[in-house]
């Protein structure tokens, strides 16, 4: 297994000061920077749009990780490329989008990272005919919706079974989990075989970003 990218959810940074938090992560030696999209209907809660995008966007150099959890990603896409968007990464669920394979090829052909993420309770299924056109690929740990959820260590062997199924293919996406990261529930994901760790209140619950990054990478190495 190559290197180990560690990607902050800026769900759980303090929208008050985002630029300063998206900066501090930076510094404390992020890859990534995972920014979560929710729209009050594919999740509960509500959060970023294009305009946000574009403020991360002056922020930051760091790729900026999509993660849509909304319906009909298809209208919004185009916005949030423009918005400076590097991945664009949509749920799978066809509650989502109808037409997965005509998103992703749209993503690709707008020059951005596609990708897909796979709730919990959905099956590899869903993406395998799609497996090509993924650049990075998320594995939910969590129910979405929320930061600071616990580790579902049930979804481990689905991340095994996509790591086996890409390398059968000759795919070499990243897979990345999201949800529940800390310290203590890394290593077992990066055995299980996802190659970048999204961390949202693991990170900006801590007083101090860099060494939380430090932590969480060095327990996937013991
Ligand atoms: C959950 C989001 C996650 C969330 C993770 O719906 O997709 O990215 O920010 O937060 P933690 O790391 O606190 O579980
Ligand atoms: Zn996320």
């Amino acid at each position: 297994q190559g290197d180990v990218l560690i990607a902050p959810s800026i769900l759980s940074a303090d929208f008050g000061h985002l630029a300063d938090e998206i900066q501090a992560v930076e510094r404390g030696g992020a890859d990534w920077i995972h920014v979560d999209v929710m729209d009050g209907r594919f999740v509960p809660n509500i959060t970023f749009g294009p305009a946000l995008v574009e403020a991360a966007r002056r922020a930051t150099e760091l790729p900026l990780n999509l993660h849509l959890m909304i319906v009909e990603p298809e209208r919004l896409i185009d916005d949030f490329a423009k918005a400076g968007a590097d991945h664009l990464v949509i749920q799978a669920e066809p509650s989502a989008t109808i037409h997965l394979h005509r998103v992703l090829s749209r993503i690709r052909d707008l020059g951005k990272s596609a990708g897909v993420a796979l709730n919990p309770g959905s099956s590899l299924a869903l993406i395998e005919e799609v497996l090509h056109l993924c650049d990075n690929i998320i594995v939910m740990t969590v129910n979405p919706g929320f930061g600071g959820q616990a580790f579902l260590p049930e979804t481990l062997p689905k991340l095994s079974r996509l790591r086996h199924m890409c390398r059968e293919r000759g795919l070499t996406p990243r897979i990345t989990v999201d949800g529940g990261i800390t310290t203590k529930t890394a290593r077992a994901a990066v055995e299980a075989g996802a190659d970048v760790l999204v961390a949202g209140s693991s990170i900006f619950a801590t007083k101090d970003y860099g060494r939380a990054i430090r932590d969480i990478r060095a327990s996937t190495l013991v």
